[in-house]
Order: C-alpha cells, then sequence, then structure tokens
C-alpha cells in the first residue's frame, strides 16, 4: 500500500503543524510503502521571491529530518525534483472541466485573502492530483481543508481511466479528523495567519516569554481554577504524562496556584519534548549537504514509479 502526501513550505512551523500533520507522518512510516515530498511547485503560486522559496524548502526539509522522517523508510523529496508532474498535470487537464476547479472553495478563499487569480492558483488541484496519480498512490493523508481536493483528484482519475482505460488507482484520503485542534497563545486556533503561534524550534528565552504571554482569565492565585477551559492545560496535555496530568488538575482544583506556574511547567515539558528534535536539527544545519544527497535520494527513487507512470500514460493517450 502506498501512501503520499505532500507539505507546503511554509514559514517557521509551528507545534500546531508538528501535532496536526508532522507528527502523523511521522507514525506512519511503519504502515505502509511512504512518500513524503515538499511542494515546491505550489508554494510557487504564493511565493514569488526565489531566494525565500529556496530556502523555506531548505528549512521544512531539515525540520522534517529533525523531527522524525527516516530517509531509509520514507520517500523524501523536492516536488520540483520529478519534473514528470508538470507533464501530467497538462495530460489530466484535458480531462478536467472548469467547472469542478471553480466550486474548490480554496481558490476562492485565496483569492478573497487577496492573492491574485493567476491560472496557477486555479489549476492548484490538477498539480496536486498529479502528485498523487504520478506515484499509483492508494492513501493520501490531509487535513480537512484538502478533502475537496482529493474529490476532484478522484473525479479526475475516473474520468481519465473512463477514456484511457484502467491507468490510474483511485486514491482515497485519510482526513485527519481526529487530531487535536491545538490553541494558540490566544486561545483560539494556532495558525501563522493568527499570529498566535509557539514555533517548534526556537531561542530558548523567547520561547519561555512567549509561553508567559498565553492567555489566562483573571482568577486570582488563591482560589480554584478551571482546568477543562484553559488554554495552558490544553497545550500541557500535548506534552505531559497522565501522573503530571493528574497533579495539574489537582493544582488547579486546590487553588495558591497561579497560571504562571503552570505556564512554566508548560514550557518546561515543551522544551524538554522538542530537545532530541533540537539536536538533530544543529546536526543537520551543520551538513546542508547531507540534505541535499537524501532529497536526492529521494528524487531518484520517485522519479522511478514517476518514469514508469508516464510510459503507460503517453501510450495510452497517444504520445510517441
Ligand atoms: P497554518 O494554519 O499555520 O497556516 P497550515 O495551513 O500551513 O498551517 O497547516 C499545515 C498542516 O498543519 C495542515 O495539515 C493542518 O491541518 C495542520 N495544522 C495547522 N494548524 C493546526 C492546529 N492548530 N492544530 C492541528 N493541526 C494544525
Ligand atoms: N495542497 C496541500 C496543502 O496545502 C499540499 C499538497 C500538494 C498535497 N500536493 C499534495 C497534499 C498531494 C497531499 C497530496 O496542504
Amino acid at each position: 500500500m502506498r501512501i503520499l502526501t505532500g507539505v507546503q513550505p511554509t514559514g517557521t512551523l509551528h507545534i500546531g503543524n508538528y501535532f496536526g500533520a508532522m507528527k502523523p507522518c511521522i507514525d506512519m512510516q511503519d504502515e505502509g510503502d511512504t512518500f513524503l515530498f515538499i511542494a515546491d511547485y505550489h508554494a510557487l503560486t504564493q511565493l514569488p521571491d526565489p531566494t525565500e522559496l529556496r530556502e523555506r524548502v531548505k528549512n521544512v526539509a531539515i525540520d522534517f529530518l529533525a523531527c522524525g522522517i527516516d530517509p531509509q523508510k520514507t520517500v523524501f523529496f523536492r516536488q520540483s525534483d520529478v519534473p514528470e508532474v508538470t507533464e501530467l498535470t497538462w495530460c489530466l487537464s484535458s480531462v478536467t472541466t472548469v467547472g469542478m476547479l471553480e466550486r474548490c472553495t480554496t481558490y476562492k478563499d485565496k483569492v478573497d485573502k487577496g492573492l491574485k487569480p493567476n491560472h496557477g492558483l486555479f489549476s492548484y488541484p490538477v498539480l496536486m492530483a498529479a502528485d498523487i496519480l504520478l506515484y499509483n498512490s492508494d492513501k493520501v493523508p490531509v487535513g480537512k481543508d484538502q478533502k475537496q481536493h482529493l474529490e476532484v483528484t478522484r473525479d479526475i482519475a475516473i474520468k481519465f481511466n473512463n477514456q484511457y482505460g484502467e491507468i490510474f488507482t483511485i486514491p482515497e484520503p485519510i482526513i485527519r479528523e481526529d487530531v487535536a485542534l491545538v490553541p494558540g497563545i490566544d486561545g483560539e486556533k494556532m495558525s501563522k495567519s493568527y499570529n498566535n503561534t509557539i514555533p517548534i524550534f526556537g531561542d530558548e528565552k523567547k520561547m519561555r516569554k512567549l509561553h508567559m504571554k498565553i492567555i489566562s482569565d483573571s482568577t486570582p492565585m488563591e482560589d480554584p481554577k478551571d482546568w477543562s477551559t484553559c488554554t495552558i492545560y490544553a497545550l500541557y496535555k500535548l506534552f505531559a504524562a497522565e501522573a503530571d496530568l493528574a497533579t495539574m488538575r489537582s493544582n488547579y482544583e486546590n487553588g495558591n496556584y497561579g497560571y504562571g506556574n503552570a505556564k512554566q511547567e508548560l514550557f518546561e515539558k515543551y522544551w524538554d519534548f522538542f530537545a532530541p528534535m533540537r539536536s538533530r536539527r544543529q546536526e543537520l544545519i551543520d551538513n546542508p549537504d547531507q540534505v541535499e544527497a537524501i532529497l536526492q535520494d529521494g528524487a531518484a527513487r520517485a522519479r522511478t514509479a514517476a518514469d514508469k507512470t508516464m510510459q503507460t500514460i503517453r501510450e495510452a493517450i497517444g504520445i510517441r
């Protein structure tokens, strides 16, 4: 069974990204034949600065490897290192109706947010379908926001198969509905667009200070507090073992325990949790050639699969 997913080379990764997207990918490495790629062609629709794009791709690669992507288990590569994906995009375009793309809410959302309504943004789901179909993926784990794109992918694959024969595997989405929605320091969903994130990797002093800014109510120090609605506790839950959670709960309930104490405890747990990842990350930063070699090796393996698909497709559609 082939499991494939793509990640956008977004800015600094935060703990919402870690628990919502990275950890599920890392945990999945033992469940099948896994492919993970950095969607740099997709990023082009929102990131016109070449230096920044290159930098972000490198950082995402380092962060995913530091957090536990094992290149022995996962074919880890850069989307653009397999240019066949753009060839397949074109082939798929001919069976993709404009109506199908017009119905995609992500396009409308992005345009509403001020992105230029260019063709790349409009045909984003076709490139995504090519990412998935090129490697004959069976399962595609994604966040809820990508559900509609997976439906488009399936529609395109079915139409293509109807026209040219049984070529593509029809992929199944794995929608990560059950992952905890990680709250940000203001109590809303953690998101880089809300400026409320706790980065996975950051300077110790700054990160401690950031934790001190987590929202809390004004219950006086002496009074009992409600842990069940508290953002600090919700974050602590991500890192702490049950015994520590029980201690924090009774501290809240007994009173004489301030939010400041809880924030300190949360910070310590967060800092320890990411300690091994931090040291691995530093090693990778110090060895950029090693990171590039991993991506190149991944690309070579991905390309073998891509080549095979493209030969079948060219034959089927009458090209060469
Ligand atoms: P952001 O909201 O910061 O822009 P992205 O949209 O780039 O994050 O999300 C990348 C991945 O991380 C997605 O799969 C998304 O579901 C997951 N993710 C982002 N924020 C959270 C969160 N607060 N809790 C759980 N998962 C999240
Ligand atoms: N569109 C996805 C996102 O924004 C990233 C992505 C690109 C992807 N191609 C993919 C995800 C193929 C899964 C499969 O998160």
